[in-house]
């Protein structure tokens, strides 16, 4: 037991705890596998996203009753809600990343819809040339394309916006979002990776990150054909592996249902979900290794600039693991565990440059943040119900993050009971930075599915 805050040290009855968790759930390797990334899944790649294997396999053997309702706090690509609504089970995904509320939506589009994506896609390029819009002066478009293919890509986006975007959506009280039609969410998809197939030029190492042009002359400058082309590929591969999925599902012979999903655009730190009304969690927080959730997404959110609320700065300060200063003090609160305050007074004291300073407050951030979100999402869950959290580790400088041990110690002290955990050892792409070398750190990361239930 740990004496301070009387609660058992999470990983102690580890051993026990694994047992009967791989009695009851299934926990395959939460590592995405670019084999398994084929036909539909495909067009849904995202950098920090768990494979739909993983997820299904750990739903299925869950074993919900059929009016269970599932929910990924923070969904990302929607693998979750995707996997769910394909095993009939309601699901509820939220994501504070507008890029990635179209992409968790597009996904969930029925296998019904495949037909009429590509005359849809037809009509939207036929009036590009009858209706061309020129960007208006401070479109974000033009930090990354020349004023001329600028033209194209805001042409095809505000006649997909103005033949399939709604008063649903565009409502008189501001945009929602979340209630974009699959259909306008599948063809905004096929537009982003558009985007980012014709920014081959500006892809660093990190295959995900799109480097934003440096001087104007560096700009993107595809042909209008080439944009056109392109988009209208992926609208073309879109629709076969939709229908190819139809194809299955009725050669299959099953009654197929698909569960409904909501796709949610929210602040899981201020959300409000109905307390006790979630049977199952299962999702991937955003890890602690100063990745700018908004940053990877900058292309995407060049294009959906006029469906935005917010500026894209603003939107970056909001998410957990933002790389900016929070606007007010933190204090570390006692519900973030004795490993988090250990952690954080050993980076505090670190010698180097901004650790006490810069470092330290970005982390006080991360923290306030990851803690009052698991503090909701434990009210949401019904009693009895389960948690699985999939976390990496991580190293500042060379002191261990050890964020799976963390939240455990969180997920206890926010009312949940910690019934084990199974570890995946990762290369990861720290093992490529220069500063392991600098500061003796292990090679790789390691990934760990935790395992919560929520006592009667
Ligand atoms: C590790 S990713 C989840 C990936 C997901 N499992 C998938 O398969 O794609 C974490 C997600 O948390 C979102 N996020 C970050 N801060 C958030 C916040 N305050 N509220 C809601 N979502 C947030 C990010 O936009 C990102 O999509």
């Amino acid at each position: 037991m740990n004496a301070d805050l009387g609660y058992p040290e999470p990983w102690q009855p580890r051993p026990r705890g694994r047992e009967k968790l791989q009695e009851a759930l299934k926990i395959g390797s939460p590592k995405r596998n670019k084999r398994l990334q084929t036909g539909w899944e495909g067009f849904f790649p995202y950098y920090a996203g768990f494979p739909e294997l993983f997820v299904r396999e750990i739903l299925d053997s869950a074993k919900l009753r059929p009016d269970a309702v599932v929910l990924d706090p923070w969904n990302g690509s929607g693998t979750t809600t995707y996997a769910a609504s394909q095993l009939g089970l309601k699901s509820i995904g939220i994501d504070l990343n507008p890029v990635m509320i179209i992409v968790a939506r597009a996904r969930l589009l029925p296998p019904s819809e495949a037909d009429h994506l590509r005359p849809l896609a037809a009509t939207i390029l036929s009036h590009l040339r009858a209706s061309p819009v020129t960007p208006a002066d401070g479109d974000p478009l033009l930090a990354w394309f020349q004023p001329s293919a600028a033209k194209v890509v805001r042409s095809i986006e505000q006649n997909i916006r103005r033949s399939l975007v709604g008063s649903m959506t565009k409502s008189p009280d501001g945009i929602h979002l979340d209630r974009i039609s699959g259909t306008a969410a599948t063809l905004y998809v096929a537009l982003f990776a558009a985007c980012r197939h014709l920014a081959v030029s500006l892809r660093s190492s990190n295959p995900t990150w799109i480097k934003l042009p440096k001087a104007d002359d560096d700009r993107l400058d595809p042909t209008a054909y080439a944009i056109a082309h392109q988009f209208a590929e992926n609208v073309r591969g879109m629709s076969k592996a939709l229908a190819a999925k139809q194809e299955a599902e009725e050669s299959s012979g099953a009654e197929f249902t698909a569960g409904s999903s909501t796709i949610q655009l929210s602040d899981t730190a201020t959300m409000a979900l109905a307390e006790g009304s979630i049977d199952f969690v299962l999702t991937s927080p955003p890890y602690c290794t100063r990745i700018d959730y908004t940053a990877a997404t900058r292309v995407e959110l060049a294009v959906l600039a006029p469906l935005l609320k917010v500026k894209p700065r603003d939107l970056g300060r909001q998410m957990i693991g933002s790389v900016q200063v929070p606007s007010g003090p933190i204090e570390i609160d006692e519900s973030w565990g004795t490993t988090c305050s250990t952690f954080l007074a050993a980076l505090k004291q670190h010698p180097s440059k901004a650790s006490g300073g810069y470092y330290y407050k970005t982390h006080l951030d991360y923290f306030d943040k990851i803690a009052r979100s698991l503090g909701r999402v434990s009210q949401t869950l019904k009693p009895g119900g389960r948690a699985v959290f999939v976390v990496q580790d991580s190293y500042y400088k060379e002191i261990h993050n050890d964020l799976p041990r963390i939240l455990a110690e969180m997920g206890v002290l926010q009312g949940l009971s910690f019934s084990g955990q199974e570890d995946f050892h990762l290369r990861s792409m720290s093992d490529i930075n220069p500063g392991r070398k600098t500061y003796k750190r292990p090679m790789g990361a390691t990934e760990s599915v935790l395992c919560f239930t929520k006592p009667d």
